[in-house]
């Protein structure tokens, strides 16, 4: 029989495009399930469609928010991924957990962290005049939109841009960056040890191939 690919589990809150884009390119990994803090976010159906497991958890049906973040994470560990993937996931993810999951964890985030954590970034990046944007998966840790880098893609922002021209231009590298380093994980060509993103030159040469950029 052949080995079983790596799992994941991918968190979300809304549409789903970087979901729809890790269905469509898990060749080493697969998704086994799709969860999402709220039962109307769009990538539900993207999983359904696509067969995979969902399951919606409304703030609404639990007393507190302490309760549903307790029944999603309780619901991980029966599941027991290998990886679990935010994917545009709206929710802070509570630090007992984080430390639970210490380098099974991982989040994309539309900036070129360190730069731009938080919300709005491709306002911001607009309202600030960057020069260049872009997207960045990353380890999580216990700050928001900080922890380990692993991969980024650059945009150039132009003159002209607004907010919703640049989003559409960094969208697509989001869709191609976020499989690339799920499928890299799952054939340990990236690696998280003692703390530290480590690559093989196999991912490193892929990375140049196409144009991401990985920490040193
Ligand atoms: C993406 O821009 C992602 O980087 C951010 O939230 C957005 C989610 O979009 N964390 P989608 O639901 O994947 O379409």
């Amino acid at each position: 029989m052949p080995a079983q690919k790596p799992s994941i589990a991918v968190l979300i809150s809304g549409r789903g495009s970087n979901l729809e884009s890790l269905i469509k390119n898990s060749h080493q990994y697969s998704v086994i399930a799709v969860l999402a803090n709220n039962k109307t976010a769009g990538g539900l159906k993207i999983a359904s469609v696509n067969g995979i497991q969902t399951y919606g958890f409304e703030r609404g049906e639990f007393a507190t928010l302490k309760e549903q973040k307790a029944a999603i994470y309780s619901k991980i560990r029966e599941l027991k991924p290998d990886l679990v993937a935010l994917a545009g996931f709206m929710q802070i993810v509570e630090p007992e957990f984080v430390k639970e999951w210490t380098g099974k964890l991982i989040n994309i985030h539309p900036s070129l962290l360190p730069a731009l954590p938080g919300l709005d970034t491709h306002h911001r990046a607009v309202q600030e005049k960057l020069k260049v944007h872009g997207c960045t998966v990353h380890f999580v840790d216990s700050g928001v939109d900080t922890g380990p880098i692993i991969a980024q893609a650059s945009v150039a922002v132009e003159s002209t841009d607004t907010e919703d021209s640049l989003a559409a231009r960094v969208l697509p590298r989001e869709h191609a960056i976020y499989p690339w380093v799920v499928n890299s994980i799952a054939l340990k060509n990236i690696k998280f040890e003692n703390g530290k993103v480590i690559y093989t030159k196999t991912a490193r040469a892929e990375a140049a191939e196409q144009d991401f950029i990985l920490p040193e």
